[in-house]
């Protein structure tokens, strides 16, 4: 006997969410007694998702895909309309393998280095600046180099500011939404013509770097990306990289927040600071949801899900389940130092498989900048403003700016002391 869907009684649910991003849907889930409900959402009927088990059958590809789930505004901003995002089956699998092959483990070592070389520039001088805005600027500088994307020093801060448009600017109002779509069509003509010069020979960029491996990159049919795709594809490198600025930001609040953690790390120790780190991605919100649509009609928990429906899984809701995590509002780094994490328990950046499923690739990338980060900060001045987040703001931050600057008589981290050789 089928249970009727549990519904979110309103006609339209799109400002509710809107009005709490990052708990509209647990929320909903608590009080109607639920893993999952149905609510008219950027007016379509959407089914709503909490929690691991529920995470378990959003990532069953068999029952949900990915081509046209996502809505228009967030294909035109955040992600892009040809990429790997909107992709299933073989032609998924064979261009998410081009990510996960470029960020392998040395591949990350090499933008750790890249990274803290672009900070020791930035923060020389002694004044205190805006952590976040310096971030973007030390990260695009960072992965332009890294990536052999070239990139001219007056034509740096031009090109940050597409970046950071793109994920800063996309869900924050109808304004800055704009702003995030003519930043997207700006960045691909760019990066389109870099890949162009690439092929054409008239650039050369080291042969293991991102730029050489997305222009020589073949999908499952053979054929090379169009240079509009590939430029899409290479955005979905260097626009999650700048966007690590938001957790950097979370590193510095978690920091200013719990001193007995800073000590600890103070101490050096290292498994903690990997725990901590973790603990930043459980705790703090970034990516409210993920979205599919379902392949076929079918039953799950005596509920009928039919096909075509779009679907949202809960990130934010899932990290602060109950039944996965005790006292889950808690800040408690040690909750990771014996824990096996299954596939859908943390999920901040996605769940499953990264190579057969949409998880994130930057996964590693982002633990190693934030780890990176965390050191460099402890041996920096952080001053915090007001601290309480603002919830509404996508993606959420301190309401008030944290500033930092080098501290007097202390050295900065040297990648010496990262265990990366002479700076
Ligand atoms: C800043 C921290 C990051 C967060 C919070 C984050 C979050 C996410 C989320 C939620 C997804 C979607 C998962 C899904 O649809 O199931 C995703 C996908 C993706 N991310 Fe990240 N990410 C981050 C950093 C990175 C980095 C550093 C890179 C690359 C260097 C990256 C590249 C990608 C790509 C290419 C996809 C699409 C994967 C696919 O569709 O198969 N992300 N990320």
């Amino acid at each position: 006997m089928l249970a009727t869907m549990p519904r979110d009684g309103r006609l339209e649910s799109t400002l509710a969410m809107l009005a709490d991003p990052y708990r509209y849907i647990s929320s909903q889930c608590r009080r109607l007694g639920t893993e999952a409900f149905e609510a008219r959402i950027m007016l379509q009927p959407t089914i709503c998702f909490s929690g691991a088990q529920a995470a378990a059958v959003f990532y069953d590809t068999d029952r949900f895909r990915r081509a046209t789930a996502a809505p228009e505004p967030v294909r035109a901003t955040l992600f892009g309309k040809v990429t790997v995002q909107n992709l299933d089956a073989d032609a998924h699998r064979v261009r998410k393998a081009m990510f996960v092959d470029v960020l392998n483990a040395a591949a990350v070592q090499s933008l750790v280095q890249h990274t803290s070389r672009e900070w020791h520039a930035a923060l020389s001088g002694g004044t205190a600046q805006p952590l976040y805005e310096l971030t973007h600027c030390v990260l695009t500088r960072a992965v332009c180099r890294w990536a052999g994307v070239p990139l001219s020093r007056e034509e740096a801060p031009r090109r940050q500011g597409q970046l950071v448009a793109l994920f800063d600017d996309a869900a924050r109002n109808v304004a800055s939404h704009f702003r995030a779509r003519t930043a997207r069509g700006q960045a691909e003509r760019w990066l389109a013509g870099v890949i162009d010069n690439v092929r054409a020979g008239r650039y050369t960029p080291p042969a293991d770097s991102v730029l050489a491996a997305v222009a020589r990159h073949r999908d499952a049919d053979g054929q090379a990306m169009p240079s509009h795709v590939a430029a899409a594809e290479l955005l979905n490198v260097l626009r999650p990289v700048v966007a690590v600025s938001v957790y950097i930001v979370f590193v510095a609040h978690a920091l200013a927040m719990h001193p007995a953690c800073t000590r600890r790390l103070a101490d050096g120790d290292r498994r903690f600071k990997l725990a901590f780190v973790q603990e930043i991605r459980r705790h703090y919100p970034f990516f409210p949801a993920v979205v599919a649509r379902a392949t076929r009609d079918f039953e799950w928990n005596g509920l009928r899900i039919e096909r075509g429906r779009r679907a949202l899984l809960d990130l934010y809701g899932t990290n602060h389940d109950p039944r996965t995590w005790d006292m889950p509002e808690r800040f408690d780094p040690a909750r990771f130092l014996d824990r096996a994490l299954g596939p859908f328990d943390l999920v901040p950046q996605g769940g499953a498989d990264v190579r057969t499923h949409h998880r994130c690739p930057g996964e590693d990338v982002t633990t190693a900048l934030m780890s990176l980060f965390t050191d460099h900060l402890l041996r920096s001045e952080v001053i915090p403003g007001d601290t309480e987040l603002d919830w509404r703001r996508l993606p959420a931050l301190p309401r008030g700016r944290i500033l930092v600057k080098a501290r007097a008589g202390i050295r900065q981290a040297g990648l010496a002391d990262l265990g990366m050789g002479a700076a």
